[in-house]
């Protein structure tokens, strides 16, 4: 049993049929959710690994940061409902809140966003890593590499069993990761990048690196601050994703926190998971028109067509995704500040949203839209390209996964992440020289 967790209160016998051999396994209970089963002297006793690939039945910690009931659509960040931490708290805030476990205090947080703030611009020589990229290079590719190289600029904070140097590098990524991503984009577009300024907030500030000039003074809208500091929010952590899972199997290593960042950002890039909200865009660009969606639908329910319905289904969520709801309710927001009454791809969206809650395929598998079906349309409205949605992602979640990873590494029970595997290759056998072969 993991020091920080209660003891078993039940247990589970499990016997070999055919043999004498059993081993008692104990159930040990969470706060709230499901118990799990520590099967850790299985194989021990056994000798038997257990199988579980895409690890939809297995725990692989032990948490505190975020609770998710996945069949009544509950989303808990230490506690706190989603809807709550969307409405009544900044980013930064949630920020505070995932690294630390509690809602910062007001002298805590006017702290904490000074630390951020400090370490906002990046190091000039790593400016000139952009140079090295093609112009129409993906700005995901860009992100992954950079941040993978921030381990070569900020050597005096990688230390990783020392926790001043954990924190600094928390404020460290989260406070440059903006900076980075805005910096990709000027890039891809031609324009000169824009160097944070600290006197705006985290959410203003990325929209006026991404959106700013130095030829021309820039006004920020505060409904689109603050639609963006809701994406944030909504995006910050998920549990034991693919790429928290990534980042956490990277730091088990021990690998420095920039790394391990860099290789969360890689596997968010996936479409199956980050990739989904650049999908949306795209799919609804590929549809076209209203009338073109029963169509759509058929290619969809047709499992030869290997068609997806972007945007819609969760591993978890077998109800509606609880930030799906706020950010339909953002996206209207949006909208309406900036006058979008007839936009296409919005009512595609809706009408995609209509059918997809009647017919049966997707009632009976029980896929509901997602966060990224939403997130798409607002993000496109406020004028940010569609190849820039998975990086915004990825800017949201660091802070996530700087807080899992800084979990680990302050669990004693913490060692090396080392699946097994079921063998169904090639017994034992002999090289034959390679004339001898047939
Ligand atoms: N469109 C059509 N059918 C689907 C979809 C979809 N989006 N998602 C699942 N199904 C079907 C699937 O074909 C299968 O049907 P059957 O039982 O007849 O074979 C059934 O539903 C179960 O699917 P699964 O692949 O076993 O489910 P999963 O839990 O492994 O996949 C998922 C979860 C998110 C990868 C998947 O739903 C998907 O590919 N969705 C589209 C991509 C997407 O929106 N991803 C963003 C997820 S939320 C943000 C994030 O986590 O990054």
């Amino acid at each position: 049993m993991n020091e920080m967790s209660k003891p078993a209160t039940q247990t589970v016998t499990v016997t070999l049929d055919g043999t004498n051999r059993s081993t008692t396994l104990p159930l040990l209970p969470g706060t709230i959710g499901p118990a799990v089963l520590d099967i850790r002297k299985l194989y021990a006793d056994l000798g038997v690994f257990t199988y579980d690939p895409g690890y939809g039945g297995t725990a692989a910690c032990e948490s505190k940061i975020t609770y998710i009931d996945g069949d009544q659509g509950i989303l808990l960040h230490r506690g706190y409902p989603i809807e709550q931490l969307a409405e009544k708290s900044s980013f930064l805030e949630v920020a505070y809140l995932l690294l630390h476990g509690d809602l910062p205090t007001k002298s805590e947080y006017e702290t904490f966003v000074k630390g951020v703030t400090y370490h906002t611009m990046i190091h000039e020589q790593l400016r000139r890593f952009y140079d090295g990229f093609r112009r129409d290079a993906h700005p995901m590719a860009v992100m992954t590499a950079v941040v993978g190289a921030m381990s070569a600029f900020y050597h005096d904070s990688l230390d990783i069993n020392d926790p001043r140097h954990r924190e600094i590098s928390a404020f460290r990524l989260i406070a440059k990761v903006p900076t980075i991503a805005a910096w990709a984009y000027k890039y891809s577009i031609g324009q000169p990048f824009m160097y944070p300024r600290n006197d705006l907030g985290y959410a203003e500030n990325f929209l006026y690196m991404l959106n700013a000039v130095p030829a021309e003074p820039y006004q920020i809208n505060p409904v689109l601050a603050r639609a963006m500091d809701r994406i944030l929010i909504l995006h910050a952590d998920h549990e034991q994703n693919a790429s928290t899972s990534t980042v956490r199997l990277a730091g088990s290593t021990g690998a420095n926190p920039f790394a391990c960042i860099a290789a969360g950002i890689a596997s968010l890039w996936g479409p199956a998971h980050g990739g989904a909200n650049e999908a949306v865009l795209k799919m609804l660009a590929e549809i076209g028109s209203v009338k073109n969606i029963p169509d759509f639908i058929s290619k969809v329910k047709d499992k030869n067509s290997h068609v997806r319905l972007m945007g819609f289904g969760h591993r978890v969520y077998k109800n509606y995704d609880p930030r799906a709801k706020i950010m339909q309710q953002t996206c209207h927001e949006v909208l309406a500040e900036l006058g979008i009454k007839d936009e296409p791809m919005l009512d595609m969206a809706m009408e995609l949203e209509k059918i997809a809650l009647n017919d049966d395929y997707f009632v009976s598998r029980k896929l509901y839209p997602n966060v990224d079906f939403y997130s798409g349309i607002i993000l496109k409205a406020m004028g940010i390209p569609t190849s820039m949605f998975t990086v915004l992602f990825a800017v949201a979640r660091t802070v996530g996964w700087i807080s899992q990873w800084k979990e680990m590494m302050e669990d004693p029970s913490q060692r090396i992440g080392r699946p097994r595997q079921l063998y169904t290759g090639a017994t034992a056998r002999d090289v034959t020289p390679i004339d001898a072969r047939g």
